[in-house]
């Protein structure tokens, strides 16, 4: 079966065709067409055992805009509350004939080990990976370089500073791939206890630039000048079992993308945009005024998670060429 678990499972020309599809995609939202029979017939299980607002309901409006019959089921509701191991709540859902599981797990790895157990059963059932753990979230990465493709023209040559809890992010180490494939010069800022350790020699083996100085970044003092895209990521407390250090008003005083960032930024890159994957912490990692910024594009992003997931699902259970490279 095709999957998409990792941004790696796709080559440059891959990200370019879920990319181009998505335009076809938003074309046809935007003439309000509200259904295409593209996987009439098909059956996609949203499979989530971490909350979501924005990933599970677009990958179920993308799923009925295109016919499919979609289907959630969240960890809480289902049978792992008594026990029901995650394999065999996998080859439950697969042996109901399901096409695709779109999954999201606290595990890093899960949804490759779940797209292994079905493979060495034959099953046929594609697996999204919707976010695992710290580890990746694919589709993420891709409706961001969409957002972004959308409002500059392109990525590449681009400079793009990802900034904030770098530790805990998938979405940063999925847009870490997407953007190189897509020609983007990468910064990553963060505080020293929010940086992964081995960060110095992945930067330098897969050439970004790293920084624990947001004012210098936003000044242009690091390779690739100021940037042209601010990438925010979301405190991840909830991932932080011992308390975490910087306090709130530390991180905000040293990373937040306060007010004053905000005319910095707006006048050092007057064409620059503000992304957040969401959910936000306002005044945390981010300020009202930046959130709600002409420069802002959250609810493009909200907006293109919808076209690009029709891209994703159409590429993995509909076309010839599939998703992967
Ligand atoms: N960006 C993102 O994955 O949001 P949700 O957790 O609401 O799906």
């Amino acid at each position: 079966a095709r999957h998409l678990l990792s941004v790696a499972d796709l080559d440059a020309a891959a990200v370019r065709r879920i990319l181009d599809t998505a335009v076809e995609m938003q074309e046809v939202q935007r003439r309000q067409v509200k259904k295409i029979p593209t996987l009439r017939g098909r059956t996609v299980i949203n499979l989530f055992f971490e909350d979501s607002t924005r990933t599970r309901s677009s990958f179920e409006i993308a799923g009925k805009w295109m016919s499919a019959d979609t289907i959630n089921i969240t960890g809480k509701g289902s049978s792992t509350s008594k026990g029901e191991s995650l394999r065999d709540t996998a080859l439950t859902i697969a042996a109901m004939g399901v096409d695709a599981i779109v999954m999201r797990h606290g595990a890093s790895g899960a949804a490759h080990q779940v797209a292994r157990w079905l493979d060495e059963l034959g099953t046929g059932t594609s697996v999204v990976n919707a976010g695992d753990g710290t580890h990746e979230h694919p589709t993420q990465a891709l409706l961001d370089a969409y957002t972004v493709e959308r409002r500059l023209g392109s990525l590449d040559g681009r400079h793009v500073a990802i900034v904030g809890d770098v530790t805990h992010s998938r979405v940063f180490r999925s847009n870490l791939l997407s953007l190189a494939m897509l020609g983007a010069q990468v910064t990553v800022v963060a505080p020293p206890t929010l940086m992964p350790s081995g960060a110095s020699a992945w930067a330098e083996r897969d050439g970004f630039t790293l920084s624990h100085d947001l004012d210098a970044v936003l000044a242009g003092e690091v390779a690739g000048g100021v940037p042209d895209v601010l990438m925010m990521l979301r405190v991840q407390r909830e991932r932080m079992s011992g308390g975490y250090f910087p306090t709130p008003r530390e991180y905000t005083i040293g990373y937040g993308l306060t007010r004053d960032r905000l005319a910095a930024f707006t006048a050092a890159s007057p064409h620059g945009v503000i992304c957040h994957p969401g959910p936000m912490n306002r005044g945390l990692e981010i300020a009202a005024d930046a959130a709600d910024a002409a420069s802002s594009l959250v609810l493009d992003q909200v907006s293109a998670g919808v076209a690009v997931r029709m891209s994703v699902l159409y590429h993995l259970l509909a076309s010839e060429e599939g998703a992967s490279a």
